[in-house]
């Protein structure tokens, strides 16, 4: 799990003692890592990136400030994340980099100085370059081996990506084959999808009452990082080439111009515009030619990218840390543009988070019309940031002149308010405190930016979404009722499902009905049966699944299966929680001991007791189920009741699997060494909990004793 909490600590880093420095260091570096693995691999970012760069810059100021912190393993050493386990392994003999950035024109020109002086020439000398768009997709190589595309591979971490052979395949730009290449060619480009078929994409995702994805970018992730490919193929992904890593035995042209230009006769896609100019100003001719054809390529860039031609001198140029000198990226500058708010709409989200959306007097920005922008969340309207800092003067009103922004090709956001153009009769806005989809109580929680509507199924935002949650394979389990079907369910007049024990009288319903399921469109007898079937098999279920069936914020199947384990019965856990809803101290007390659970998990499972609706749903569903009670811990092993350190890389197991052997043993497992802490189970490579538990004189052992021990 990653720390909710993922807050950098105050003290400037030079007041740190080395250990203290060191602890920080690691701490921060999991947190970034985790963060990192979600964003890269699941798609699935946990921290704002405000957050994010919060965290890299205080990580990388404790490396400034103690430089023994520093290894070849330090996450500043990195680019983008490891590969996901899901996919095969790739290993690139020449590894995939960045690029560094310029901003500016000026930066353009320093770029081109600063390649000349290495290059000993004279400063108005020529230097070819080549100018391209930067397309704002996903790196990718593709790997040939006797003209036949053999391997591809995302970027990963640089050296190691995932394995996308099999999706790679189903783009119908990429050649399978080619004629008269050499015996290993690694071409490498950009795989990315057009506006017109992002549309589509979303517009099938929302019939399927799917997720929808944010920008093309993301669809284009999402489409190659699937493990089934025929997902993969029924989205469009198109491929530009425009660099390469290892060829043999030779590369047959000497500059980027040519390598690209050959590319092209070798059958890749290759991005017309490329061009070759011999001076900053060329380039930055071609910079805002392309800057301004950018709303109507029908795909995403997010600037140019300047290559030096000649690859003698690429080769002498180098590279500095993870970036060629040869190449820069001259980014875009977001678009922006001032209009007038007219009014704040409330949307509510999937997960019941609600967004201020700014309704505004329709205005052009960067080529598009803009008339609705976010807002982010209550505090950003009043002019505090996330660290509950000010960070603007003024709180956006009513009626107010505000500056708009469009960042690449993101959602649009009110960046500013113009103060000097707030008319007399503008109107502070006051954040609603229910939601405007279903009326319940919407609630911020302690250190959350957002505000969420705690009607959980009650409230038809949210209702498909958590459905779909609770029919999933690791909630209910109910094979038949997919997430395609649910919102079929959902709006069926006849057959409604709209809370879980709708699903467990589905049947019965369907007796009594005259219209039946099996004459529906999509379905026929034998599905039907199918599915009631399916429902019937699971109305058994485990104690834990049924808590996580719930759909309470913080209670995920991890947590569900702590509570379910430490009350052990339905009504055991049900009284606890209907007596912490109405304010028994005791009840929160007990909770409160329980390993893993925090104030957090506490608060949700009290928000949602306390709303009757909630309390009216539960019975609902448990009146439907047989619960099934869940086995408490062994008290009879040698760790029962003992804490449990695990540090290090295991070799033996899992995290998860020694975690899960510890508890079925009776024993906590923690996170961090104490004073209470009976083992610290130590891997390869542990590093100051190791350190901390030979200061506290804690029992450390390998993983090999720890068997033994509990054998
Ligand atoms: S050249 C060693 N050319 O931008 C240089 N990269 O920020 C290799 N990108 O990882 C990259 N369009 O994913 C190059 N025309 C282009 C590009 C391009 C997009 C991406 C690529 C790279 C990232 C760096």
């Amino acid at each position: 799990m990653p720390s909710s909490k993922p807050a950098a600590s105050d003290a400037p880093v030079e007041t740190l003692s080395p250990g203290e420095a060191r602890a920080e260091h690691e701490r921060i570096g999991e947190v970034i890592a985790e963060a990192d693995r979600l964003y890269y691999q699941d798609d699935a970012p946990t921290l704002t990136d405000a957050d994010y760069d919060a965290l890299r810059r205080r990580y990388e100021a404790l490396e400034a400030a103690f430089p023994a912190l520093k290894s070849a393993d330090s996450l500043t050493e990195r680019v983008g994340a490891a590969p996901s386990s899901k996919f095969g392994k790739v290993t690139r003999a020449v590894p995939m980099l960045s690029l560094s950035n310029a901003f500016s024109d000026e930066e353009v020109a320093e770029f081109v100085g600063r390649v000349r002086r290495f290059l000993g020439l004279d400063a108005d000398a020529p230097v070819a370059m080549t100018a391209e768009p930067k397309i704002d997709g996903l790196s990718c190589s593709l790997r040939y081996e006797n003209g036949r595309l053999a391997v591809a591979a995302t970027r990963g971490d640089g050296t190691v990506g995932e394995d996308v052979t099999a999706n790679i395949r189903t783009i119908g730009e990429v050649p399978q084959a080619l004629k008269g290449a050499p015996d290993v060619l690694e071409v490498r480009g950009e795989v990315y999808l057009s506006h017109e078929d992002f549309r589509r994409i979303n517009a099938r995702q929302e019939e399927k009452g799917l997720p929808l994805f944010a920008n093309p970018r993301n669809a284009a992730a999402g489409s190659l990082r699937q493990l089934d490919p025929e997902i993969t193929r029924q989205r469009p992904l198109r491929f530009f080439a425009y660099t390469w890593g290892e060829i043999a035995p030779a590369r047959p042209r000497d500059t980027q111009s040519g390598m690209v230009a050959w590319f092209k006769e070798l059958g890749f896609p290759v991005n017309p515009l490329t061009v070759v100019c011999h001076s900053a100003e060329e380039l930055l001719a071609h910079y805002r030619m392309i800057g301004e054809r950018r709303a109507t390529l029908g795909y995403d860039i997010d600037g140019v990218v300047y290559k030096v031609d000649d690859l003698a001198l690429q080769a002498r140029l180098g590279f500095v840390s993870r970036s060629p000198r040869w190449a820069i990226a001259h980014k875009f500058a977001a678009e922006k543009a001032t209009t007038i708010l007219d009014n704040i709409d409330i949307q509510v989200g999937r997960t019941g988070a609600l967004t201020p959306v700014a309704k505004l007097r329709p205005v052009t920005v960067g080529g598009v019309v803009v008339s609705n922008a976010t807002l982010h969340n209550e505090d950003y309207i009043k002019g505090i940031g996330t660290d509950g800092a000010r960070f603007r003067e003024h709180d956006i009103r009513i009626g107010d002149t505000v500056v708009v922004q469009r960042a690449g090709d993101v959602i649009p956001q009110v960046l500013d308010v113009v103060p000097e153009k707030r008319p007399a009769d503008a109107r502070p806005y006051s954040f609603p405190t229910s939601c405007p989809a279903c009326g319940s109580p919407a609630v911020r929680e302690e250190g959350e930016a957002v505000r969420r509507c705690t009607g959980g199924f009650a409230c038809p935002a949210q209702a498909v979404e958590r459905l779909r949650h609770v029919v999933s394979r690791r909630v209910l389990d109910i094979e038949g009722l997919g997430a395609e079907r649910l919102p079929f369910f959902f709006e069926d007049e006849d057959l409604r499902i709209r809370e879980p024990a709708d699903i467990f009288t589905l049947a019965k319903r369907d007796a009594e009905n005259l219209k039946k399921l099996k004459d529906k469109e999509g379905f026929g007898a034998l599905s039907a049966k199918n599915l009631f079937e399916a429902i019937e098999n699971s109305r058994t279920v485990a104690l834990d699944r049924v808590i996580a069936a719930l759909g309470i914020r913080h209670v995920g199947e991890t947590t569900a299966r702590v509570l379910a384990r430490a009350y052990g019965t339905w009504t055991a856990f049900h009284d606890a929680a209907v007596k912490l809803a109405d304010g028994d101290e005791e009840a929160r007390h007990e909770l409160d001991s329980l390993d893993q659970i925090g104030d957090a998990v506490i608060d949700a499972l009290a928000n949602f007791f306390r709303e009757p609706r909630n309390r009216a749903m539960v019975e609902r569903l448990v009146a439907e189920l047989h619960v099934q009670e869940v086995e408490k811990p062994k008290a009879d092993t040698p760790v029962a009741g003992k804490t449990v350190v695990f540090t290090g890389s295991l070799e033996k197991m899992t995290r998860d699997e020694a975690k899960a052997m510890a508890e079925r043993l009776g024993a906590k497992v923690a996170g961090s060494v104490s004073k209470k802490t009976d083992y610290v189970v130590a891997g390869p490579g542990a590093g100051s909990k190791l350190d901390k538990a030979r200061d506290l004189g804690v029992i450390v052992m390998t993983e090999d004793e720890w068997f033994e021990l509990v054998k």
